[in-house]
């Protein structure tokens, strides 16, 4: 079977696993606000599917997400989830020859959609103590190139769950600038932050803010993003966009009712997401060399490092699919150090962290040692 079909097979199977806990993809399954599931239910009650929405996106969408990210003057260009603005953003501002630079770990699709467009692409590790988990930005400013287009930055970092301070994020904003680099800041886990700082905010003219609806308003099937950016680079991305009519108008009119009610719900979930995650460190700290690097995390996920403890990531992984739980497999993100850690997401049920928990010191035990292969996605 071709790997793609593989690939296909296995999330199709995810997908109609009845009862699988979901604690691999960084979804949120919190409950969604009543005012949400009624915004959908209402264009399906009177058929507005019918139509296309607007090729930008509904203006009151448009307009919830740049107040939402406060970030005046700048324009919301809505898109199919942030992976299709990162698709329409690569495939717009790189070509043969220049180079894209990220972390390692990163989020990976964003360097294959530079790869195939001809960009070459270049990673600097911030995986392990000596890096502290992070980007340092003197490091980024020595990685530089006259070749540098775009730097990609995913801030909070999944699936390390750091997020830049105030002060990395102006030196980043000011080495681009200096680059004359396009500033790529994928802000998907910005909620779920501590302290979080838009780029945009120091470097407006040339930072493309990634905007997800997947993760604080858990509508990751319904597929609904946005670039927010200087209105001269929207309009360029205007003009060829790969949903130029429009989104979908079930998913955006979810997005914006959730929008609406966001101070009043959105609390709630982060308090569970960290509840979980305190759960999940408890466990870790009570067994031998298990290791949680970053805690508290900035996203809705954790890594735990299991290299310490003799485990390989995938039969950890095995043995949770075995009881019906998804958790990820760090070579999902990176090769050079996959083989370190899992990671599992935290905006989720907590009876489906307990049940993770509660199974942690026995199956670490059973995966310990355990080097078949195991074919993972
Ligand atoms: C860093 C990052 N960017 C973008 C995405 C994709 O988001 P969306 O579901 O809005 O396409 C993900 C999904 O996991 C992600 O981790």
């Amino acid at each position: 079977m071709r790997s793609f079909e593989q690939r296909n097979a296995h999330f199709d199977r995810l997908v109609n696993a009845k009862g699988l806990r979901w604690l691999g993809q960084n979804t949120n399954h919190a409950p969604v606000h009543p005012a949400v599931a009624e915004a959908m239910q209402r264009c399906i009650a009177e058929e507005e599917f019918h139509i296309y929405g607007p090729p930008a996106g509904l203006e009151e969408l448009r307009e919830g997400i740049v107040a939402d990210l406060g970030l005046p003057g700048l324009s919301a260009l809505v898109s199919d989830g942030a992976v299709a603005s990162l698709y329409h953003a690569c495939h717009t501002l790189l070509a043969p020859g220049v180079e894209f630079i990220t972390t390692d770990p990163t989020w990976n699709w964003p360097m294959a959609f530079a790869r195939s467009v001809g960009a070459t692409v270049k990673q600097i590790p911030i995986y392990g103590e000596e890096y502290g988990y992070r980007l340092a930005p003197e490091r980024l400013a020595a990685a530089i190139t006259p070749k540098t287009k775009v730097i990609y930055l995913v801030d909070p970092n999944n699936p390390l769950g750091t997020a830049c301070t105030r002060e990395e994020i102006a030196a980043i904003a000011d080495i681009a600038r200096k680059a004359d680099a396009w500033l790529i800041h994928d802000c998907t886990y910005r909620h779920f932050a501590y302290d979080h700082t838009l780029a945009a905010t120091l470097y407006p003219e040339k930072t493309i803010t990634i905007y997800s609806f997947s993760k604080w308003l858990g509508l990751a099937g319904l597929r609904v993003g946005a670039i927010v950016a200087h209105p001269d680079l929207v309009e360029r991305l205007a003009v060829a966009p790969p949903n130029n009519l429009g989104s979908s108008i079930l998913s955006q009119r979810a997005a914006a009712a959730g929008i609406k009610v966001k101070a009043q719900w959105f609390p709630q979930v982060l308090e569970l997401t960290r509840a979980n995650q305190k759960l999940i460190k408890d466990a870790v700290d009570g067994i031998d060399n298990l290791k949680m690097p970053v805690f508290p995390s900035s996203g809705n996920f954790v890594v735990i490092e299991t290299a310490g403890a003799g485990v390989s990531p995938e039969a950890l992984v095995a043995e949770y699919q075995k009881h019906n739980i998804m958790i990820r497999q760090g070579a999902y993100h990176t090769p050079s150090f996959g083989d370190r850690f899992v990671k599992v997401s935290t905006s989720v049920p907590a009876e489906w962290v307990e049940e993770f928990v509660a199974l942690l010191p026995d199956l670490v035990e059973r995966a310990r040692g355990n080097n078949e292969p195991v074919k993972l996605f």
